[in-house]
């Protein structure tokens, strides 16, 4: 594939993990919309909880989640009160007769909390929650300094699955990310939650950071492969300095050129088809008998997950979930989260109620990237006339299309896998919200 191709696909646009995306949501969706949503869900609902834990032991310069460093534990501490009472607040607004068929814990790093912390968070959602005895229980952690007796505080608490943060292996890499990991430590961790059971492991790696090159991608690549992950998910570095302080410090002369990038992804890509995962959606890579690569794919703020949930119910500071009625986040400064849920129980900011259009796009989008597929029969089944209105863009995009990115299947169409690496641009030409904000994102490729 030539540069130009690929400069001409890499414009910055979202990651869809959510459609409308985050910037467009607004205090219109406040603490009253969200409670009533709550009340509102189906007697049955099978419900999937993300807890967020914001907190890192130390600040890694690439990070773009929302976190910060503490020294002292006594935050912590106070942010787990709060989340308690978060946790009641919004359990007793939900119908009883609820099932909980999947829960996250996120970051940060979720491993800051103390072992007898992780016990009585874990114990404080199932007394909360109707936990379902098969439910996926995943967890976020930073495995620097990660000690036995958390984990296996993780295992006492039925963890079934645990991401890892690796990002490169590579010395330099490190040293510019402020992110020291050696090899001998993600092993030792990996093999001590196998030890205690644990034994679905995903690692996370990031292309495009500083100094990466394509020999030090292959040489992680290979040491990621004899830790023998279930998953391995790929991120495309969002270098954002404007909106997060941190990444200031990484020299932006050393980061790869978009055409780099491209090539990085493709190594990565063949790396791992050739070890045998199964390439999902985007960047997210699974063994044959792994759930995301056997059943239904769904997208949402983790990536991809095998959760058919019907709603997602986002606890923490900067959390967000999606509700049959729309998306709410709660408020992302601690202090601010901390101030509403003592008010009213809940901490809702912003969030946004669906309109009729924006369920169906979101249906075009997710499935765009989870299956790289416009399913016309679908799309009329659930939609009926209005589903014209998508299909009328869709055939403009064909037509538009001299590179062979997409071709038609039936009166959808299917992402080529030329196409395949620009999904979110091809995604984004359902998106009718984008605009001027453009630039908060991260390049396309
Ligand atoms: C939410 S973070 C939590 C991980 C955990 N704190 C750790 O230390 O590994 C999950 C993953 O997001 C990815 N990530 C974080 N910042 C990113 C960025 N700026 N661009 C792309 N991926 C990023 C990394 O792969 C990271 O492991």
């Amino acid at each position: 594939m030539t540069s130009e191709i690929v400069k001409r696909y890499s414009a910055p646009v979202p990651r869809y993990t959510s459609y409308p995306t985050a910037p467009h949501f607004s205090d219109a969706v406040g603490h009253k919309e969200y409670a009533a949503w709550l009340t509102a869900l189906t007697e049955r609902a099978r419900l999937s909880l993300y807890l967020h834990i914001p907190f890192c032991d130390a600040m890694c310069w690439y990070c773009g989640c929302s976190t910060k460093a503490v020294r002292r534990y006594e935050p912590v501490a106070n942010y787990l009160q709060t989340l308690m009472a978060e946790i009641a607040g919004v359990s007793s607004r939900v119908p009883r007769t609820h099932r909980v068929t999947h829960i996250h814990w996120g970051g940060g790093s979720p491993n800051v909390l103390s072992s007898k912390h992780i016990s009585d968070l874990a114990e404080g959602m199932r007394t909360h929650f109707n936990v379902g005895d098969d439910a996926e229980f995943a967890i976020e952690v930073d495995p620097r300094g990660l000690s036995g007796d958390r984990i296996a505080a993780f295992a006492q608490a039925s963890v079934t699955r645990v991401s890892i943060g690796v990002q490169d292996f590579d010395p330099k890499v490190q040293a510019a990310i402020n992110r020291l990991q050696s090899f001998e430590t993600t092993k030792r961790v990996v093999e001590m939650f196998r030890e205690q059971g644990i034994a679905a492991i995903n690692i996370d790696l990031v292309y495009g950071l500083p100094h990466q090159t394509r020999d030090s991608v292959t040489r992680t690549i290979k040491q990621v492969l004899a830790l023998e992950p279930n998953r391995i998910a790929t991120f495309g570095y969002a270098h954002l300095p404007s909106r997060l302080k941190h990444q200031r410090v990484i020299d932006q002369s050393t980061l790869p050129d978009v055409v780099e990038r491209f090539a990085q992804s493709n190594r990565l890509v063949d790396m791992l088809a050739a070890a045998g995962y199964v390439r999902i959606g985007l960047d997210h890579f699974a063994r044959a008998d792994d759930p995301l690569s056997t059943g239904p794919v769904r997208r949402n703020f983790q990536g991809y997950t095998s959760d058919a949930a019907d709603a997602l119910i986002g606890l923490g500071a900067s959390a967000i979930g999606r509700l049959p009625e729309g998306y709410a986040q709660n408020s992302v400064p601690v202090a601010d989260y901390e101030r509403r849920i003592n008010e009213h129980g809940l901490a809702t900011a912003r969030g946004v109620a669906l309109t009729p259009d924006d369920r169906m796009r979101a249906f075009v989008i997710e499935r765009l990237m989870c299956d790289l597929l416009l399913p016309a029969t679908e799309l009329r089944r659930r939609y009926g006339q209005s589903a014209a209105l998508i299909l009328e863009e869709a055939a403009a995009l064909i037509e538009a299309d001299q590179d062979r990115l997409v071709e038609r299947d039936g009166d959808g169409f299917r992402i080529t896998p030329r196409g395949r690496p620009f999904v979110r641009t091809i995604a984004a030409c359902f998106d009718t919200y984008l605009g001027a904000e453009q630039a908060r994102h991260s390049l396309g490729v």
